[in-house]
């Protein structure tokens, strides 16, 4: 049984993350989509958003005999994926840029903790500059995100800034 941990922030999932959760479900039996719960992040969606939107499009990924489930975590990585019987921790690497920083969390988590090995998988040229952080930024100042989230992801977006929220995550970007 082979089972990955892909950890993230997720704020919001991206079609850059399910391409990379459909890439890792043809390498592993089980992937967990785990959530940091970080307190010290000012998120634009609450974990259990967060966690509610990636149950309703993680279905529509096409995983083969691949099991995928979504938690969250607090504290951690390594402890928590020790915890939940993993052998990896799925990581997507979008260009060079990101590297050097994934290398570094790597090691450190090889450091804490032997049994575990990080796997790096390249997301698809199309979302090899998507990440959550630009989406917010863009929708929030108005422009057109078509394409780099879910349907149902952007219509989360449109109804948090409908509720008046726009300053409050500019502010936070
Ligand atoms: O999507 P992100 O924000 O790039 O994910 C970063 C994440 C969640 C993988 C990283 O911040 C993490 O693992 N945090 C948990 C705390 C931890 O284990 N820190 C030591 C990492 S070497």
């Amino acid at each position: 049984m082979r089972r990955a941990i892909y950890p993230g922030s997720f704020d919001p999932i991206t079609n850059g993350h399910l391409d990379i959760i459909e890439r890792g479900s043809k390498l592993f039996d089980e992937i967990v989509v785990a959530v940091l719960d970080n307190p010290d992040k000012n998120p634009m969606f609450s974990v259990s958003e967060r966690i509610e939107m990636l149950g309703d499009v993680l279905p529509q990924i096409n995983s083969d005999d691949c099991r995928i489930s979504v938690d969250y975590f607090q504290g951690l990585l390594v402890e928590y994926a020790i915890k939940k019987e993993a052998n990896a921790i799925v990581r997507g690497i979008r260009a060079i840029s990101d590297y050097e920083y994934e290398l570094q969390m790597a090691l450190m988590n090889r450091r804490l903790e032997p049994r575990l090995e990080t796997v790096f998988l390249m997301s698809a040229e199309d979302y090899s500059y998507v990440s959550s952080r630009l989406v917010k930024q863009i929708f929030t100042l108005g422009g057109e995100v078509n394409g780099l989230v879910p349907d149902s992801v952007k219509t989360k977006m449109r109804a948090k800034l409908d509720n008046g929220n726009r300053v409050k995550f500019l502010e936070s970007i």
